[in-house]
């Protein structure tokens, strides 16, 4: 079986992270998101995942060759030499997704993480004998996403409105969609939006249908949602896996700590963080609902809440970070500087104070 992840874009909502790594390549709870998602590919029996891609393809390739012999899976890339949208990369790798068993494939949206029930929707699919399934969840803001008016009981999709302005109802498209091969016949090469030009048309011929998904789900591509996600997926893996977890009196909830970073004596960390490899957290230090990428140094007594702070950069000691700060790539906190909400290109040295959100060039 075959999958397409839909990899394109700036990932411009993301940054500063998405000025130094492709999105899918932006950490998210100490793996790089899109091998969340080939992960529980590979797991289902997906034998070969397409990268649907128009940015920085090589930047990509060269790190998944590593996992391709690692996870057992092919991995190859569909360039665009212009952005084809969510639809027309299907065209283009057409002939890379079609292998005549007439099997149907996935397609994924690169930043949204949940527990994949790719196989729930295996045997969903088989069930209805439409030509296109996909997962829908219900959210309060529906008007940030695709809308799916559905029949309850057998998941036929109505209408499919994205975007909407008016309200339509509240749940939404998750970007995890499973297709049969005869849905490529209505896509043509030249950039196509799945979402508007071929769902509203599969829907119309009552060959759509959508199954709400089980268990949590997040689009994480921009700050907020992504820090939400996080806390999403650690109460998840709670239920799952709790030995992933950290544990003792200096853990608060749900924590998770690459083997490799180093915590201090009488820090207090917790709920919702995650810590990468090589990190140095210093006595003293209180984390909260926070992100901390490989190679970052949170000094003495700093205190980090609601932020995401970026490779290799370090925070001074009795610093505050918090509110949706985001650091870029080797940023620099200085001693008792305060930030609240600063978002923070990579390189920086910050001296002074962020009082209110704003991004720091
Ligand atoms: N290859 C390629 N080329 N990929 C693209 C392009 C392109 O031109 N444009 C967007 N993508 C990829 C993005 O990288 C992302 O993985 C996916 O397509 C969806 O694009 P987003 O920009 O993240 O869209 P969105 O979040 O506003 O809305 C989409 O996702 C929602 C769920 O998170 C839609 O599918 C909504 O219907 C859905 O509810
Ligand atoms: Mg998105």
């Amino acid at each position: 079986m075959k999958a397409l992840i839909l990899v394109g874009g700036f990932g411009t909502r993301l940054r500063p992270l998405t000025l130094s790594v492709p999105k899918p390549l932006v950490e998210f709870a100490n793996k790089p998101m899109i091998l969340h998602q080939i992960e529980a590919l590979k797991a289902i029996g997906v034998t070969e995942v397409v990268l649907a891609i128009n940015y920085q393809p090589e930047v990509m390739l060269n790190f998944l060759k590593e996992f391709e012999a690692k996870l057992g899976i092919k991995i190859v890339c569909s360039q665009e030499t212009e952005p084809m949208g969510t639809a027309g990369p299907l065209a283009l790798a057409k002939d890379k997704l079609l292998d005549g068993s007439g099997e149907p494939f996935f397609v994924l949206n690169s930043d949204v993480i949940s527990d994949y029930p790719f196989k729930e929707m295996i045997a969903f699919h088989k069930s209805h004998g439409g030509e296109a399934s996909l997962l829908v969840t219900k959210v309060d803001e529906p008007s940030k996403y695709g809308v799916v008016v559905m029949e309850e009981s057998t998941g036929q999709v109505e209408r499919f409105v994205e975007k909407p302005k008016l309200f339509v109802g509240n749940k939404i498209n998750a970007g995890i969609y499973l297709l049969s091969p005869s849905v490529l016949d209505r896509i043509e090469l030249r950039p196509t939006s799945i979402e508007k030009e071929i769902f509203p048309k599969i829907a119309a011929e009552n060959k759509l249908f959508a199954m709400v998904l089980p268990g949590f789900w997040m689009d994480i591509g921009q700050p907020r949602d992504y820090v939400t996600g996080l806390r999403l997926y650690l109460e998840s893996l709670r239920k799952k896996f709790p030995v992933k977890l950290e544990s003792g009196p200096h853990i608060v909830g749900n924590v998770l700590v690459d083997e490799t970073a180093n915590i201090g004596e009488g820090c207090l960390i917790g709920p919702d963080v995650s810590i990468g490899p090589g990190c140095v957290v210093e006595s003293g230090v209180r984390l909260s609902r926070c992100t901390v990428m490989r190679g970052v140094r949170i000094k003495k007594h700093a205190c980090v809440s609601s932020s995401i702070i970026g490779w290799h950069s370090t925070v001074g000691q009795w610093a505050r970070v918090e509110n949706m700060t985001i650091l870029g790539e080797d940023v620099h906190v200085g001693d008792e500087v305060y930030s609240n909400g600063g978002v923070v290109l990579p390189h920086k040295e910050i001296k002074s104070s962020i009082l209110k959100p704003e991004i720091v060039m």
